[in-house]
């Protein structure tokens, strides 16, 4: 029977191996592993061989071509780890490679009900003789720091031995790309080897970061099984070099005999760890006390949870189903839960963006894990409170008095953007994460986070607002800024950082007052010098705030100067010239009216109580007309707002082009990793957007449609400690609560209590 959630690729040439690095990779939130081939591949081969730990970083230089003041010298990279992945297979002097020889079946396949990959290739030896290997890969969710590979060989006619060595590498560099500006443009050595050291079958590699000084020690143990029967009596060779440790196991082989390698590596680090010497064995003792299987079955568990708290089934379209399901096992992937690390642009996955973490996390991603997994919603947020010092040492680098702004992006907490322009000032990023605060608030109705946390979160970004913005002829704006479009930097009053401002000032306001009529009220205002004065300019400033609006086109200007400048004319453009921030250079692009990305029309859905549905609806039509949907973040929003203003051909269209971005490359750059933030989009735009879920302060809304082209849905959802169950069909909805407690919420404009153990049918 065909599994639901299994993605397969049999492709195997230069063009696809770097494609299915990414489409095949491993990762937990915490270790993150590239499918690159365990034997290497040939050298003029593009790809980017890469383990990664979220949160590790380095510093690397640099340089400001003009040194203005207070410019950023140096950058947070994500860093390639010790490469533990290599394993090389020699058949009497015949070493495996998908390109030597000949390969006579070859598929690789993503379980994401097992949690793990395989790569199963029937290999023909240079001398005919037929072997099938079979490499199953895990990053277990039970025990973060494991990563295993489960290398087995069946012998069809090849009797000899077998030599089998498996490295753990110290030496490795990160990838680079000189001429694409999402690519670090240099590769820098980032890791020392500090330590090794061996321990029975185990092996021990301690590393450092060179300018960071971080610690990450790595174990690597095997065990072999000949048969089905463990070996423990095959002991192996060691060899201990310079930067490298390998292990080596020769053994005889006879027609239709099987030999499988388990080979373990855990991951300890200092970010989270005092003595990560210790904890790396005590971790690989345990790990070994429990066998792959005992894994690989804690494994099938957590994903059977996982599923069942985020199931999303669109019946009627099969292949855009997959790729949904696709996009939600790479966001479980990509993000860390520990507090101490977030989602990177491109997860664990590869090295685009150098493992930054940007807005995407806040706006794309969250609302995802607010609906489904609300705990890792909340670690991420923690992340964002524990690098809130930074935040505030970064506002003072840039000339504010008071309060925090978040950087663009970061690993550690650092602004780590190379061009400002685009980059440090998109201020919104302060009003994404008061957002994100919020969104969680409201859906899961945890106070206690907004106490400890969250209220000083919200207070933080709204002093920044006040302190970077001004009232002028009784209006509050805010200058020089660049809105999430990217191809129109630096202007005075964007209409959506104005939007996220207000919201942000608006919802500190209001969480305020709450706590006022608690004892804790005092204690936080005189931590935190907050007086009346403030609490009352900041309510001025949200009340004034200035949002652009053109009385003549009825739209919202996504700033003051836009609608002056003249359209880009885009039917004209060459194909060849998409993305154009690869073809033009940037002060060309912004003179023009043409966006890179949902700008206005994103703030049109996060906020559209700030204007009627009509200037929405003309502001939807004008910026589609001019948006090149260059960025990954853009098609799943235009499929939300047109599923809102009832534009259901166009809500599937961009849904499409979203949900298969990564499983069809259709941005081309997927090599370089996934694009998360488009995945957390692709889940909005269904339940967002299709199903009309909002969520109120008191209420959970919905709205649902179902698309000519499917039959209809059922997803679950988690809200204020419940689990909902909704099925949507085209005459009729049904909504269960399959855990906690009743749930009050509005369908079709009717207010309804929805009661477990009586499911709610709504017909149409
Ligand atoms: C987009 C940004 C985004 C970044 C990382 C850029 O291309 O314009 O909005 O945050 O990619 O995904």
């Amino acid at each position: 029977m065909e599994k639901r959630y299994c993605v397969r690729d049999s492709r195997i040439d230069e063009k696809t191996i770097s494609l299915q690095e990414t489409l095949f990779h491993n990762a937990n939130g915490y270790i993150g592993v590239r499918g690159t081939l365990e034997e290497g591949c040939p050298e003029e081969f593009d790809t980017m061989r890469g383990m990664y730990i979220n949160g590790i970083y380095d510093i690397a230089p640099m340089k400001q071509a003009e040194k203005l003041c207070n410019l950023i010298e140096e950058k947070e990279t994500m860093l390639n780890v010790a490469d533990t992945q290599t394993i090389l297979s020699n058949f009497s002097g015949q070493r495996f490679s998908m390109f030597t020889g000949k390969v006579n079946a070859y598929e690789r396949v993503l379980d994401m009900e097992a949690g793990t990959t395989t790569r199963n290739v029937k290999w023909e030896m240079p001398d005919k003789r037929i072997v099938d290997i079979s490499i199953t890969r895990m990053t277990s969710f039970a025990e973060k720091s494991l990563f295993t590979i489960d290398y087995q060989i069946h012998s069809e006619d090849f009797a000899g031995e077998v030599c089998i060595e498996s490295l753990q590498k110290g030496l490795v560099k990160n990838y680079c790309n000189p001429h694409d500006p999402r690519l670090a443009g240099e590769s820098h050595m980032h890791l020392k080897k500090k330590d090794g050291w061996m321990e029975g079958t185990k092996s021990y590699l301690v590393s450092e970061t060179i300018s960071s000084e971080l610690t990450i020690v790595s174990g690597v143990a095997h065990e072999v099984y000949v048969n089905e029967k463990k070996m423990d009596e095959i002991l192996p060779e060691y060899i201990e070099e310079a930067h490298e440790m390998r292990v080596k196991f020769c053994i005889p082989m006879c027609p239709g005999d099987t030999i499988r390698i388990v080979k373990y590596t855990v991951f300890q680090d200092s970010i989270r760890r005092t003595d990560c010497r210790e904890a790396v064995r005590a971790c690989m003792d345990e790990v070994c006390r429990g066998g792959i299987a005992d894994y690989y079955e804690k494994q099938k568990q957590y994903l059977k949870t996982f599923w069942e708290n985020s199931e999303l089934e669109i019946r009627g379209d099969k292949e855009l189903n997959l790729s949904v399901c696709f996009n939600m096992y790479q966001l479980l992937q990509s993000a860390g839960t520990d507090g101490c690390s977030s989602i990177a642009a491109k997860g664990m996955s590869g090295e685009g963006y150098e493992g930054h973490y940007f807005w995407d996390t806040e706006m794309f991603m969250i609302p995802y894990f607010v609906l489904t997994n609300p705990g890792i919603a909340r670690a991420l947020l923690e992340y964002r409170y524990k690098t809130l010092p930074q935040a505030e040492e970064n506002a003072v680098l840039l000339g504010h008095k008071k309060g925090a702004l978040y950087p663009w992006r970061t690993i550690a907490g650092k602004e780590c953007s190379g061009y400002y322009p685009s980059g440090t000032a998109q201020y919104h990023i302060n009003g994404d994460i008061a957002y994100a605060v919020v969104l969680y608030y409201k859906a899961t109705g945890d106070w206690q986070f907004i106490k400890e946390k969250g209220l000083e979160m919200l207070l933080q970004t709204a002093r920044l607002w006040m302190d970077v913005g001004n009232f002028y002829e009784g209006r509050f704006h805010i200058h020089c800024v660049t809105g999430p479009d990217e191809y129109t930097c630096m202007v005075n009053d964007n209409y959506y950082t104005n939007a996220a401002a207000k919201h942000n000032i608006e919802q500190f306001l209001k969480l305020a007052k709450r706590l006022e009529k608690e004892e804790d009220w005092n204690a936080f205002c005189s931590i935190h010098k907050l007086t009346e004065t403030e609490l009352k300019e900041m309510k001025q400033a949200a009340e004034r705030m200035y949002l652009p609006y053109d009385e003549k086109l009825k739209i919202n200007p996504q700033d003051d100067s836009f609608l002056r400048k003249p359209i880009w004319n885009l039917q004209k453009t060459p194909q060849e010239k998409f993305p154009l921030l690869l073809h033009y250079h940037p002060l060309h692009l912004y003179r023009y009216q043409v966006c890179k990305q949902a700008d206005t029309v994103l703030a049109h859905f996060l906020f559209p109580e700030y204007q009627s549905k009509e200037t929405i609806e003309n502001s939807f039509l004008y910026y589609e007309k001019i948006t090149t949907h260059d960025s990954s973040l853009s098609t799943c929003v235009f499929s939300i707002v047109a599923s809102v203003l009832g534009m259901r051909e166009k809500a599937v269209r961009y849904l499409g082009d979203s949900a298969k971005m990564d499983l069809l490359d259709t941005h081309k750059n997927t090599k370089d990793g996934i694009h998360a933030a488009n995945m957390g989009g692709c889940y909005m735009a269904i339940i967002y957007g299709f199903a009309g879920v909002s969520i109120t302060e008191n209420e959970l809304i919905l709205n649902p449609y179902v698309p000519e082209t499917w039959e209809g849905y059922t997803f679950r959802i988690s809200y204020r400690q419940s689990l909902l169950r909704v099925n949507v069909e085209k005459e009729k909805c049904t909504i269960e609560v399959l855990k906690g407690a009743p749930v009050q919420l509005e369908i079709y404009g009717e207010k309804k209590k929805a009661v477990p153990g009586k499911p709610l049918r709504i017909e149409k």
